[in-house]
């Protein structure tokens, strides 16, 4: 007899992928009949969206709609604007999924397909919507994808033949002066699913309060982001984003809302906290603490490598990457970036300081230190909006201890990859200032000192060179970071998509809980998004299917 794990090896080699182990697809016979579908979108008043690629209007071939050649360079101009995908049911940021099937930059005669991009998308706006949506994909054998804003890198927000529940149309503020609960009582705020930074700190502030939200303005809150965990200029002073909610409202696989808080469904919140989007369950709307408003002061900086030795260069930010850890224990955080050209900090805020905090880090260079009467103030004004991020990404988080006892071999380490022509940005703070939450925030997080993102180019015109680079950063760059941070982890929202030992790396010790919850809640496994907890018992095929791996 073979030992049990030698039959399992055999087993998987040579079972077919079934049909029944594929989510069904517009080709296989389990596909909804038009007339399904026509039920669907009469149940959710019309609102089932036929995907229509949006640069199906630059091909001539197209399927989806007629080409025209001004509104593709239209399109083509204001392609790097978040707004362009954020306003649509269907299309993600990241450009290795929403480029290369239907592309704005190729020719006409390019042909135009949805490749990665979702099949049908309900735009929702109700509870009902979202148990409509999820009962339907379950009847169906459908693959659902939770899609806000499409700023994903990893892709979570989109996939092959789904149907996509779109949240962004889910908009409802509200200031709850005093939240009360056994573990917290203050103010809070209650954000749908779909509002986005610059609205929530827009609503927050009008009542005299700030919440921890990302640098980029068009950013979900309550979704991917505070799910993944959350980082952002006021995360030194009150924690990540994940750190600050105080209950979720959500709908499960089963189809049922529930309120996940410390008090109820306690499991659900703390994987939720942390834990990543789109995996556990369809989030409605989230509740989390805001705090005062504070006076802020502000510096940015630029530095240029022209002109000067690339020690003299490198030096400089070296200085900044160790002085600032002054500044994130009295509750401060840094966004900056180097590439071999120039280091940039854009900005280092210090909620609640004075300009005698930031002095003395400038190094006579042009350094613009602004004192502000609020966070809101600063936010506005010293934060440059992001277009998308046209480059493919991996990170890395690095342990303070790094810094502290290994700065020279991390600094070369930044200096070998800024090398290569990549571009690396950190985000200096403290996230453990003010103690550790029990949450499923990967533990990781907790040491760190700076959140690394690494991109490479993305080349619109060449899927040999995209290749390229991506092997590129999983095989070269992040290993000469991991290599000094071998307790470190990563930040799984802004991470390598082909990240080796991923479970670990994004989650830490936390995986087999994690993993325990998501079998509990969702054991047909209808929340799939691609590094995902669970994910690792799904594979994609080249033709875009989403199949079981062990194919039963
Ligand atoms: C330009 C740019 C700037 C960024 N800045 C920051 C930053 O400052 N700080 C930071 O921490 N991160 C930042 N990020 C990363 C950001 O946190 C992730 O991209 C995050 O996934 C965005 O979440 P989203 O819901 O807006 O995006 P989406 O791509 O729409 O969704 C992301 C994931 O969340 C899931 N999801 C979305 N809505 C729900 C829901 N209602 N219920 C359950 N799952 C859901 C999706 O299925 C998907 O898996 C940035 C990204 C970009 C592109
Ligand atoms: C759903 O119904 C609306 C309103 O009748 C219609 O405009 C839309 O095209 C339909 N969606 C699909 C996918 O057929
Ligand atoms: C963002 O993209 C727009 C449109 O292409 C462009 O005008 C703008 O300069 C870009 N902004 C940044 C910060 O790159
Ligand atoms: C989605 O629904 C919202 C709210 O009803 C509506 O304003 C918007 O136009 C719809 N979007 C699309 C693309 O149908
Ligand atoms: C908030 O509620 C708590 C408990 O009900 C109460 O003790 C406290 O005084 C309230 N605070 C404010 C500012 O209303
Ligand atoms: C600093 O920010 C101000 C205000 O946004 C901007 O005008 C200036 O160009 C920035 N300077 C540097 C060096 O980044
Ligand atoms: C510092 O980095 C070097 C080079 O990778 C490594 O050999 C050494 O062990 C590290 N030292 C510490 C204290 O981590
Ligand atoms: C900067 O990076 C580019 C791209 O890899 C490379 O060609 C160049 O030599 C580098 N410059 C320096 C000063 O190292
Ligand atoms: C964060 O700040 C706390 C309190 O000052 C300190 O004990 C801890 O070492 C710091 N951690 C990191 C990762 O900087
Ligand atoms: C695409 O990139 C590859 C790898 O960098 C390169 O060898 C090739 O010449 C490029 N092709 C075109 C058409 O530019």
């Amino acid at each position: 007899m073979l030992p049990p794990l030698l039959t399992l090896t055999i087993l998987l080699l040579t079972t077919p992928v079934t049909s029944q182990a594929c989510r069904c697809t517009p080709a296989s016979p389990c596909w909804p009949t038009p007339q399904e579908w026509t039920t669907l979108n009469t149940t959710l008043s019309g609102n089932l969206i036929a995907t229509t690629p949006l640069a199906s209007i630059c091909h001539t071939n197209s399927p989806f709609s007629t080409y025209s050649s001004t509104s593709c360079a239209a399109l083509r101009s204001t392609w790097p604007l978040p707004s362009t995908h954020y306003t649509s049911p269907s299309s993600p940021m990241a450009p290795w999924f929403g480029t290369f099937t239907c592309n704005p930059f190729s020719p006409p005669t390019a042909p135009c397909t949805l490749g990665p991009l979702v099949q049908n998308t309900v735009n929702a706006t109700t509870v009902a919507d979202y148990i409509t949506t999820i009962r339907f994909t379950q009847t169906h054998n459908l693959r659902l994808v939770i899609h806000n804003t499409g700023h994903d890198y990893l892709g979570k927000s989109t996939g092959a033949h789904a149907l996509a529940l779109w949240t962004h149309h889910l908009k409802s503020i509200g200031i709850i002066a005093n939240y009360t609960s056994v573990g917290y009582t203050g103010p809070a705020i209650k954000l749908g699913a779909g509002v986005q930074v610059i609205e929530a700190m827009a609503a927050a502030h009008e009542e005299g309060y700030v919440l921890v939200a990302g640098n980029c303005q068009s950013v979900g809150v309550a979704d991917g982001y505070s799910q993944g965990g959350g980082h952002g200029q006021l995360a030194s002073m009150f924690g990540l984003a994940a750190d600050q909610v105080l209950e979720w409202e959500v709908v499960t696989a089963a189809g049922e809302v529930v309120v996940a808080s410390p008090e109820s469904n306690p499991d659900m919140y703390w994987a939720l906290s942390g834990g990543g989007g789109g995996v556990f369950g369809a989030v409605v709307s989230m509740t989390s603490k805001v705090h005062l408003e504070v006076k802020t002061v502000t510096a940015n900086l630029t530095v240029s490598a022209a002109g000067v030795s690339p020690e003299v260069f490198w030096e400089v930010a070296e200085r900044f990457v160790a002085g600032v850890l002054d500044v994130t224990d009295k509750g401060g955080a840094a966004i900056w970036m180097v590439t071999n050209q120039t280091f940039e900090v854009t900005p280092v805020t210090v909620p609640g300081g004075t300009r005698g905090e930031l002095e003395g880090e400038g190094f006579g260079y042009t350094y613009n230190i602004a004192e502000f009467p609020s966070f809101w103030d600063t936010y506005v004004e010293m934060n440059p909006l992001s277009n998308v991020t046209e480059a493919q990404i991996g990170g890395r988080l690095i342990p303070r201890s790094t810094v502290e006892s290994n700065l020279t071999a991390f600094m070369g380490a930044l200096r070998a990859i800024a090398d290569y022509g990549t571009a690396i940005s950190g985000v200096s703070l403290n996230v453990s200032r003010n103690g550790v939450p029990d949450n499923a925030v990967n533990p990781a997080w907790r040491d760190s000192a700076i959140d690394i993102v690494l991109g490479t180019t993305f080349d619109y015109y060449n899927r040999t060179a995209d290749l390229a680079n991506q092997k590129l950063m999983t095989d070269v760059l992040l290993p000469m970071l991991e290599e000094l941070t071998s307790d470190g982890g990563a930040y799984l929202n802004e991470a390598d998509i082909h990240q080796p030992d991923w479970q670990q790396v994004f989650y830490g010790d936390n995986y087999a809980r994690l993993s325990a919850i998501k079998q509990r809640y969702d054991p047909n496994e209808m929340f799939y998004a691609r590094t995902g907890v669970g994910s690792e018992r799904w594979t994609e095929l080249e033709d875009g299917r989403l199949c079981r791996v062990d194919g039963v």
